[in-house]
């Protein structure tokens, strides 16, 4: 039986090595290919290289399969230019013999359903079709994604097939990046730039077609489109909706567009042997660590390595571990390539991980659930699944919202296994018990609708003129207490009237393509005299990714350096002000960040969505005030938009959110975790909280108590935030805080 690795390749064995049972080898095919036969034969690791043509490729023992595509791609290369042999890499995707059968569908329906596999070509094949048959010539072809990454690297990956410029026909739009033009007739872009779209082209009216892509992912925005596009292709014609989704619960889909056609990309998948942990893993990370290693050594079937974790901190821990530990084996072990792919690596080092592996080494991707379904990576074989994804969770009744680590569900999971066996058969290794499968994951994600704050959205269908939202058409509705509260908190923000409609300052703030809280923050800097400095803040934390760099080795000087940018009081966001100004006077140069201990495409990033806020800013006609050194005026101005997310230092030491008592800590990366232990401040915002060990806050400002009063009396009473002790708080709260503040995580 291969069920358990072995070491014998190898002199040496892991002494932490972990022990996988193997389940029986699961099926994992999404539907029976129609007229194709797919052998499913696990034939050993073959070698032989007999060519085949093209039409049996499917058939051929999988095993083989591989290694004739490699052959094959050679061949290709003494005659072939780069761009025919693209071409013949399109006409081996799993969509492409169904390319006509697609196109007259699509001409028959004008709502469409389609069902096809992770990696079988939807994505980047469909939309050419469309436009190689003419439709770009009544209006462009859209494509929705829920992930900027992925839009970004597919439409790079479709303008190079198309052998045109990135930008040019094939464009893409994402927040704060549009990468389109007059002649973009392939456009791919994130959900949340298509509803934005929406608010100045209600019909889509230059769009020929629209692919509402990875529908199954169900993303807020995703859902939100459902209901909007529905309605668009119900009265016009000349509109070509496709929905389409890597599972096959279509009938959904189908059922919620009037009964729409399904069509199914038969797929074609290898087997793929699931290997559950004997134990729980107590640490996920070190347990993925200690089993990408494992495989390495002991697994003979050349393939590559995908490994799902959480979030970019983790993928750059664990990265920095495997490169450690691949270092301290030395020549023992053949070469080990570890990519990392997160939303904020830049796009040269997302090329990467799509680049073969040469001959020899072995690749390990390191990706979030971003490469369950919306990317696809070929020559991955082994699949490390730590179970686990960070996820929104929403508690409509406090309106506290956190990022929590959670356990995926069980139909996660099982796409997660799938990416191992598309080009051969694979093994997927759970960090998990087949026990906590079965008992403890649940069928399927929760959509996003259903655990998310809905500010956002009802800000921009308020601006749609959708006035019902109870009724407005959704798939599966949001809970009515986090409409509500929506509606309560754009009241408080002074986007609605009393009578739910938007007003003048509601407007404005739907301009921007931020969240409520956060344009309310720019609008509000316009009565405290400091607009440059919050568009700057918020440039700053909406740049995605971590400003502030920490090299372990060097741990001590990065954190000085950082200090440094507290001094003068103003927590983490003057510091982050501070950044961008001192940056902008050094002339944003990339010295200067390296000095200081601060990611330079962090702040390039920060650099291009400023001025992009400024230019909105210039179209609701706020003007460009500045004070710098009044910090007070700042933090009010932040206060307007965060008033939601206040904390206030209670008795026994700890902080408490104003509103619902709920114990919250500052996060230990903040410029305040240190001081605030000696001299905590009364009245914090944050904002916004995760959730690992504990409640954090990250980011958070000192503000006054009295402000909220003054700020958002619709939301706060005097009572609630004047301070009821009477005696003043001690200016050292003891050792009892102190060991209650978190430990570095
Ligand atoms: O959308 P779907 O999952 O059905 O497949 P796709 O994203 O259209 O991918 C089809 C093929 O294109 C896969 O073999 C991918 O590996 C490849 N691809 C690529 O090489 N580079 C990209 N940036 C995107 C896709
Ligand atoms: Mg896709």
């Amino acid at each position: 039986a291969q069920d358990k690795p072995q070491g014998e390749q190898y002199d040496f064995v892991f002494e932490d090595a972990i022990d996988f049972v193997s389940q029986e080898v699961q099926k994992q095919r999404l539907s029976r290919p129609k007229r194709r036969r797919t052998s499913r034969s696990a034939g050993g690791s073959g070698s032989s290289g007999s060519s085949s043509s093209d039409s049996d490729a499917a058939a051929a023992p999988p095993a083989l399969s591989a290694a004739k595509a490699a052959v094959r791609a050679e061949l290709e290369a003494e005659h072939l230019s780069a761009h025919e042999k693209l071409l013949a890499v399109r006409r081996r995707l799993p969509v492409y013999p169904y390319r006509e059968e697609f196109l007259a569908a699509v001409k028959e329906h004008n709502v469409l359903v389609v069902v096809g596999e992770t990696g079988s070509g939807k994505t980047t094949q469909l939309p050419q079709y469309l436009h190689e048959v003419g439709y770009t010539k009544l209006g462009m072809v859209g494509c929705t994604q829920p992930r900027r990454v992925a839009a970004m690297s597919v439409a790079a990956r479709v303008s190079q097939e198309m052998g045109v410029k990135l930008g040019q026909e094939v464009g893409y739009s994402i927040r704060f990046e549009d990468c389109t033009s007059e002649s973009t007739v392939i456009k791919y872009m994130t959900d949340g730039m298509l509803l934005r779209e929406l608010l100045t082209e209600p019909d889509l009216k230059s769009y020929s077609c629209m692919m509402i892509d990875e529908a199954h992912e169900r993303t807020l925005h995703t859902d939100v489109l459902f209901g909007l596009v529905k309605d668009i292709s119900r009265f016009r014609d000349d509109f070509k909706l496709v929905i389409s989704s890597a599972t096959l619960d279509a009938e959904k889909f189908s059922r919620f567009f009037d009964d729409a056609q399904i069509f199914i990309f038969p797929g074609r998948m290898y087997p793929v042997d699931i290997l559950y942990t004997k134990a729980p893993e107590a640490d996920y990370l070190d347990a993925a660590v200690v089993t990408v290693l494992q495989i390495h050594v002991t697994q003979k079937v050349p393939g590559d390595i995908l490994v799902f974790l959480t979030g970019q901190e983790e993928i750059e821990t664990c990265a920095e571990i495997l490169a450690q530990r691949t270092r301290g084996l030395g020549s023992r072990i053949r070469e080990l390539l570890i990519c990392p792919i997160y939303a904020s690596l830049p796009s040269e080092q997302q090329a990467k991980i799509f680049e073969p592996t040469p001959p020899g080494a072995r690749k390990v991707v390191l990706g979030t659930n971003i490469a369950e379904t919306s990317l696809t990576i070929d020559g991955i074989c082994y699949v490390v699944d730590t179970g686990f994804c960070k996820q929104k969770s929403y508690n409509p009744r406090s309106g506290m919202e956190s990022l929590i680590v959670t356990p995926i569900s069980k139909a996660a999971s099982r796409q997660r296994s799938g990416r191992a066996g598309r080009t051969q058969p694979g093994k997927c290794f759970r960090l998990f018990t087949a026990w906590s499968f079965a008992h403890e994951l649940e069928d399927n994600t929760v959509p996003e609708i259903q655990r998310t704050n809905m500010g956002n959205v009802v800000l921009m269908l308020k601006s749609l003129g959708i006035h019902d939202l109870l009724h407005f058409d959704f798939m599966d509705p949001p809970p009515p207490e986090a409409l509500i509260r929506a509606l309560e908190q754009l009241y408080a923000l002074g986007a609605l009237n009393d009578r739910g409609e938007l007003t003048k300052q509601g407007r404005r703030m739907a301009e921007f393509p931020l969240d409520p809280m956060m344009s309310k923050a720019v609008i509000a800097a316009e009565k405290y005299g400091c607009v440059a400095e919050v568009v700057t803040i918020c440039a700053m934390l909406s740049c995605g990714n971590a400003v502030f760099y920490r090299p372990k080795d060097k741990a001590v000087h990065a954190d000085n350096a950082k200090q440094n940018f507290a001094r003068g009081g103003g927590g983490d966001h003057a510091a982050l002000l501070r950044v961008y100004d001192d940056w902008a006077d050094a002339n944003y140069s990339t010295q200067w960040c390296y000095e200081n201990y601060v990611q330079v495409r962090s702040l390039n990033r920060a650099r291009d969505i400023r001025e992009q806020l400024e230019g909105l800013c210039e179209r609701v006609e706020i003007e460009m005030t500045s004070n710098p050194g009044d910090i007070d005026a700042i933090a009010k101005a932040i206060t307007s938009g965060y008033f939601y997310h206040t904390a206030k230092l209670s008795r026994s030491g700890d902080y408490r959110t104003v509103k619902h008592q709920h114990t919250v800590y500052i996060h230990p990366s903040s410029v305040l975790a240190k001081t605030a232990a000696e001299d905590p401040p009364r009245w914090l915002s944050y904002f916004e909280l995760a959730f690992t060990t504990k409640e954090y806050m990250r980011m958070v400002i000192p503000i006054k108590g009295e402000w909220l009063a003054e700020i958002a009396p619709h939301y706060y009473s005097t009572k609630e935030v004047e301070d009821a002790r009477t005696k003043k708080m001690p200016k050292v709260v003891g050792a009892a805080s102190t060991a209650q503040r978190p430990a570095a995580s």
